[in-house]
């Protein structure tokens, strides 16, 4: 990998990824895609027919899969959570970026996530307990953290380019 993003659920890892991916010529992995793809299920039917814990075992082992291609890696939000996959994200001596946004600016950026089970009836103070509770993990693996609160995808793409050589 050449950066990887790391942030809550709505912080905006896919698009930025994708936004740096496209002016870098560089491929792309979401690992949530990755993982449907290995799981051949979407996201929400892995974790209605075997659970969050069965979730993070297959998200860990596709992040060992993929750690060491080329491109540009967006984390899922979770991602961090694990010691072993902090481990991994350090392991990979690129930078590791960590796009921050409020709690309420997530909730407005997430909407009603269907699509997201663990923010699924989420209100603000809950995602705002959530973070709190994933803050130090995203502490342990960041390089840079990025607030994207006022900024727009192309803005904090910018951002990564002005401390990331690529
Ligand atoms: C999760 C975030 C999701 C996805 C899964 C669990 C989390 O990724 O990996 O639903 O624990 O925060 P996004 O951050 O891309 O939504």
């Amino acid at each position: 990998m050449q950066l990887i993003l790391i942030g809550f659920m709505g912080s905006g890892k896919s698009t930025v990824g994708n936004l740096l991916g496209r002016r870098h010529n560089l491929p792309v992995i979401d690992l949530d895609q990755a993982i449907e793809e290995a799981a051949g299920q979407t996201i929400p039917e892995i974790f209605a027919d075997h659970g969050e814990a069965y979730f993070r075992k297959l998200e860990h082992q596709v992040l060992g899969a993929v750690i060491d291609q080329p491109g540009i890696l967006a984390t899922g939000g979770g991602t961090p959570l694990r010691e072993d996959n902090q481990a991994l994200l350090r392991s990979s001596a690129v930078p590791v970026i960590h796009l921050r946004a409020s709690a309420k600016e997530t909730l407005a950026r997430i909407g009603n996530a269907k699509n997201r089970p663990l923010a699924k009836g989420l209100d603000q103070a809950g995602i705002e307990a959530l973070k709190k509770q994933r803050h130090q993990a995203y502490q342990a693996c960041a390089d840079y953290t990025i607030e994207t609160n006022h900024l727009s995808p192309m803005e904090v793409t910018l951002a990564i380019e002005a401390r990331v050589r690529f």
